[in-house]
Parts: C-alpha cells; sequence; structure tokens
C-alpha cells in the first residue's frame, strides 16, 4: 500500500523577538495576564517589508536540505495560510518564483489554524492516487502586520506570533509509515466568531477611505466562544480519529497539538486522559502561528531528537472557520 511519508521537515521563525513586557509597553497589559490566560511569554514579529513567503522561503530550504532535495525535485505545492503577501494571487505561486522554479501546480488553503492539517490531507491524496511525487506542504504567517496594537485590539494582538514549518511528503511502498489517517471538519456557522472584514466584496469600494479608518481592518474574535468549542472539538475529534484508526491513547508517542492557548491544550490532555508530557508545546515562544504552527513544533519536536522511525503522532488543530481536524502520522 502507498503512503505519504515525511522526507523532509524545516521550519523558520523571524529574529526579532517581543515579550509580553514589549507588548505591555504598547497597551495595557501585562506579562502576568497573557502567561496566565495563554501560556504565551513571547513571539516573534517580521521586519517592515518580509513578506509570509519569505519566512516560507527560509523553512522550505531546511526542508529541502533536510530530504537532500532540490527545488527542481517537487511536484507540486500546497500554502496554508491566513496572511498572504497580497490578496491575490496565491502565496504558492509567489513562493514557486523565489525557489527558482516554475510549471509545477500551485495551491493555497484558507483554512487558518487547520490549515496544515487540510493541506497534508490535499498532498496526501495526490500522492496516494499517484496524481505526484514529492509534495512540498508550507504554513506560514505575518500576523504582526494586521493586528491592532491598542487596547481595542489587545484580546487578540497579545496571542498571535509570526513563523513558518515546511514538509515534503513523498510516497512510500512500504505502507506501515506515514499520513494513517485523517479527519477533517468544519462549521462555517461560527465564521464570525474569529474572522477579519478588510476584504469586504459587498462594499463599494470594498477598502474605502471610511473603511480604513473603522476597525474592519483589524482581526475580531469571541475569545470565549472559540476557546469553549477549541476544548470540545478536540477532544471529540482526538476520539473519533482514535476510535476509527483502531489506535490506543497509549500507542500514541506524542500529541502534537495547535499551539493557541495552554489552557486549552491541558484541559484536553485532561479529558483525554493523555500524561501531559506526552502533549507538546511550544507557544510559549513563538505564540499562535496559525497555520505554522503544526510543521514548527514538529520540526522542534524532530530537531531536538526526541522522534524515531516508528513513533506514531497525533497532530490536532483547531481554529477560525470554525476548522478543526486531526491527523495520525507514523515517523
Ligand atoms: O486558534 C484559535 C485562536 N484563538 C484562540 O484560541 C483564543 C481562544 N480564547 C482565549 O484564548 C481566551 O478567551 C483569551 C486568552 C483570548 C481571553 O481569556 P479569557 O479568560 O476568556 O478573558 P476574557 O475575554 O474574559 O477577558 C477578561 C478580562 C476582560 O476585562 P473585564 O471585562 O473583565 O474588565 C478583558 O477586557 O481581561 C481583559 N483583557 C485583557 N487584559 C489584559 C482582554 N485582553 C487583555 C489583555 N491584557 N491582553
Amino acid at each position: 500500500m502507498v503512503r505519504s511519508v515525511v522526507r523532509g521537515i524545516g521550519s523558520y521563525v523571524p529574529p526579532k523577538v517581543v515579550s509580553n513586557e514589549d507588548l505591555s509597553a504598547l497597551m495595557s497589559t501585562s506579562d502576568e495576564w497573557i502567561r496566565s490566560r495563554s501560556g504565551i511569554r513571547e513571539r516573534r514579529f517580521a521586519e517592515e517589508g518580509v513578506y509570509c513567503t519569505d519566512l516560507a522561503l527560509e523553512a522550505v530550504r531546511r526542508a529541502l536540505g533536510d530530504a537532500d532535495m532540490e527545488p527542481s525535485d517537487l511536484d507540486f505545492i500546497i500554502f496554508a495560510t491566513l496572511s498572504p503577501d497580497h490578496h491575490f494571487p496565491g502565496n504558492a505561486c509567489y513562493l514557486q518564483a523565489k525557489m527558482g522554479i516554475s510549471d509545477i501546480g500551485c495551491l493555497d488553503v484558507r483554512n487558518q489554524c487547520t490549515g496544515f492539517l487540510y493541506s497534508l490531507a490535499v498532498a496526501d491524496s495526490f500522492i496516494r492516487t499517484g496524481m505526484y511525487r514529492n509534495i512540498l506542504v508550507v504554513g506560514s504567517e505575518v500576523h504582526s502586520s494586521a493586528m491592532d496594537f491598542s487596547d481595542r485590539g489587545r484580546d487578540v494582538a497579545v496571542l498571535f506570533g509570526d513563523g513558518a514549518g515546511a514538509v515534503i511528503l513523498s510516497p512510500s511502498e512500504n505502507g506501515d509509515r506515514g499520513v494513517l489517517y485523517t479527519e477533517l471538519h468544519a462549521d462555517g456557522q461560527y465564521a464570525r466568531a474569529l474572522y477579519m472584514d478588510v476584504w469586504d466584496i459587498s462594499r463599494k469600494p470594498f477598502l474605502g477611505p471610511e473603511a480604513v479608518q473603522s476597525d474592519v481592518i483589524w482581526p475580531k474574535m469571541d475569545g470565549k466562544t472559540v476557546f469553549k468549542h477549541a476544548v470540545i472539538r478536540l477532544i471529540q475529534v482526538f476520539q473519533s480519529a482514535l476510535k476509527k484508526s483502531g489506535v490506543r491513547p497509549e500507542d500514541i508517542k506524542y500529541v502534537i497539538p495547535h499551539q493557541a492557548n495552554m489552557r486549552i491544550n491541558h484541559l484536553v490532555a485532561e479529558k483525554i486522559g493523555i500524561p501531559p508530557e506526552k502533549f507538546l508545546h511550544n507557544m510559549q515562544k513563538y505564540g499562535n502561528t496559525t497555520a505554522a504552527s503544526l510543521p514548527l513544533l514538529l520540526d522542534e519536536t524532530y530537531r531536538a531528537g526526541k522522534l524515531e522511525k516508528g513513533d506514531l503522532l497525533l497532530l490536532l488543530a483547531f481554529g477560525s472557520g470554525f476548522t478543526w481536524g486531526a491527523s495520525l502520522l507514523r515517523w
């Protein structure tokens, strides 16, 4: 049986570290509030002039190096982001050009914090049907240009950071490793619980002077609703993925959960009875990097030497849309 294995992985965060204290100088917040509500201590912000695809390019270079591959070895690019360089065309096209290649297909996935899982599922399907062999899957975000650093936006601005992660998926005939099972969900009723309507095509013009002066250019979040649904959906999808794939909780080496809020992840771990040390985190250092969060954490775990061939990992994500999902991966 053909399965999609991770042949190479890489990640990149911009060098500028922004601590909770740094944010306290911009708005009414505090290190104590941010840490106790979210677990985040600092995040990275890209400098002015840096695009989402620039962060992605660094992550891709590392993934190609890990796979011992050249850009010309790739057959397809999937790019997950909610902070594309421009509204159109998609980031995968920009990235392709920056990689110095042309011709291969490029697809952008707009599924926010679950974007990487959706992208992985699409890549896995292309590989298993034999349509493509080597697929680059990227999650990358530059949030720091699109957050309101006044008191009005403090509930959102303290949570998010910039970063990128990339994997190269390739087919393996030895069917016991790779993506074993994926489950994807969404509930569009909650689209406006976490959204940004800067590009509202019903406004004519969509972004006139009045709109620019108003708060439509900033992301908005009903934090309590997002929190509640995240806990419920992550528990559900964890239990469903294990049941449908016949895996026991004790078979899982690590859960690689989306990095939005430590309290969310602790509640999920407690409810499903997974020891906290199996639930990995790096949000303390990077905040919520949305589509980059899973590949960034996976890459750090791999580079820290914590993964051995054959380890069973469960990737979990929940975010705006609402969208959520789980993917079982045998390393
Ligand atoms: O991938 C999905 C992405 N999003 C999430 O995962 C977010 C999920 N939600 C959350 O993480 C939490 O709801 C937050 C961390 C956003 C907020 O925590 P909370 O315990 O739900 O706080 P709250 O919204 O009830 O706010 C409590 C107080 C409010 O003041 P009052 O009304 O009690 O006077 C807020 O105005 O905290 C205030 N507040 C802040 N204070 C200091 C809101 N943001 C801040 C801030 N610093 N940054």
